[in-house]
């Protein structure tokens, strides 16, 4: 028998756990809160779980991540030290983050906002169309989304230039890694997207001072996490225009307060957290490869690492 609970609200769980159970029949499926013998639970499956909790597993010996980014379980003052947390990756969270990304460059690529204000003035007028060859995009994060939107952006035409913590070599697109090649890789940067974890080098890494390193009138789009971002520098930013405009999927506070100024700027787009979300009908083939890789002694994928946060 192996025990796993799921700290996660979502739809058809009951149907996951049929799936799963069909695939390990010995699995004993538990959803928080109705846990019978916690200190049966050998693995937890959750994105946010309730400060402190794991404490109360005594057997736990993995913890599988629904979120790509694993800070809220990173937090835990009561994560057992030798436990490992694996990242659930499935390709659905990666292309539907891909078209979130492409959606808002090409927005502002294409001048949408614009011709919006032409429209609500009845306003006819063609503006030159821009080349994507001239419009450097700029991404903070190579990893599993980064690597793929940068690909994809690039297959249109657009320069890229990515960043990351160590070196990379990825056909296509110019890499730089490390704080010191920062502000180098955004001096050309028309559009910067952040998709980093949100670890303590990350947080607050848009602030005034990036912003003012990439070219006049350059756009933000962050898909990343709302700690990422100092809201009064992008405040300031879009005022003084050294940023044209932002997209923001992500906020420190979610949901976004009713009295927040982003509400108010039309130069920022606003989505509630949904650039990219993983449902329970993809999480089956994934989540039997690591239980079945985790109790057969195999190598685990996607392992995350403590020190570094991500
Ligand atoms: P990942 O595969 O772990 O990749 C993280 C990337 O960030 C790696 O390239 C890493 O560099 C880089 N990085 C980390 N710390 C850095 C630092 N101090 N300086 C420079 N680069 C650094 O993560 P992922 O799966 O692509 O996900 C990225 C983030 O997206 C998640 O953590 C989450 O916050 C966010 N997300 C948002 C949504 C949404 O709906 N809005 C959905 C999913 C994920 P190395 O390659 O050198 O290690
Ligand atoms: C969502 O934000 C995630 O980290 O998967």
């Amino acid at each position: 028998m192996f025990s796993i609970l799921i700290i996660y609200e979502a739809e058809n769980l009951q149907l996951l756990i049929k799936e799963l159970k069909a695939s390990i029949p010995d699995l004993d499926v538990h959803i928080w809160p109705k846990v019978e013998n916690a200190d049966n639970i050998e693995a937890i499956l959750t994105w946010k779980p309730p400060l402190g909790i794991m404490a109360k597993f005594p057997k736990l010996k993995l913890i599988i991540s629904l979120g790509a980014g694993v800070e809220e379980i990173l937090r835990d003052p009561n994560l057992p030290a030798n436990v490992p947390i694996v990242r659930l990756i499935e390709p659905c969270v990666t292309s539907r983050m891909t078209e979130y990304i492409l959606l808002a460059v090409l927005r502002f690529h294409r001048q949408a906002f614009t011709y919006q204000t032409f429209q609500q003035a009845r306003h006819w007028q063609a503006l030159p169309l821009p080349e994507t060859s001239s419009c450097t995009i700029g991404i903070l994060g190579l990893g599993i989304l980064g690597t793929d939107a940068a690909q994809k952006l690039n297959t249109l035409g657009f320069p890229i230039r990515g960043w990351s913590r160590t070196p990379k070599n990825i056909d296509g697109i110019e890499c730089f890694h490390g704080r010191e090649q920062l502000k180098l890789c955004l001096s050309k940067c028309r559009v910067l997207v952040c998709l980093l974890p949100l670890t303590r080098e990350t947080k607050g890494i848009l602030n005034r001072e990036t912003f003012s390193a990439m070219p006049q009138g350059s756009y933000l789009i962050n898909v990343a996490r709302g700690q990422h971002l100092v809201e009064q520098d992008l405040l300031e930013a879009l005022d003084s225009g050294q940023l044209s405009g932002a997209c923001l999927d992500v906020f420190s506070q979610e949901p976004l307060p009713k009295n927040h100024p982003f509400w108010s700027y039309p130069q920022i787009t606003i989505t509630p957290h949904v650039a990219t979300q993983t449902d329970s009908e993809y999480w089956t083939k994934p989540l039997i490869d690591t239980i079945r890789c985790f109790r057969g002694g195999l190598p685990l994928k996607n392992v995350v690492n403590r020190q570094q946060g991500y």
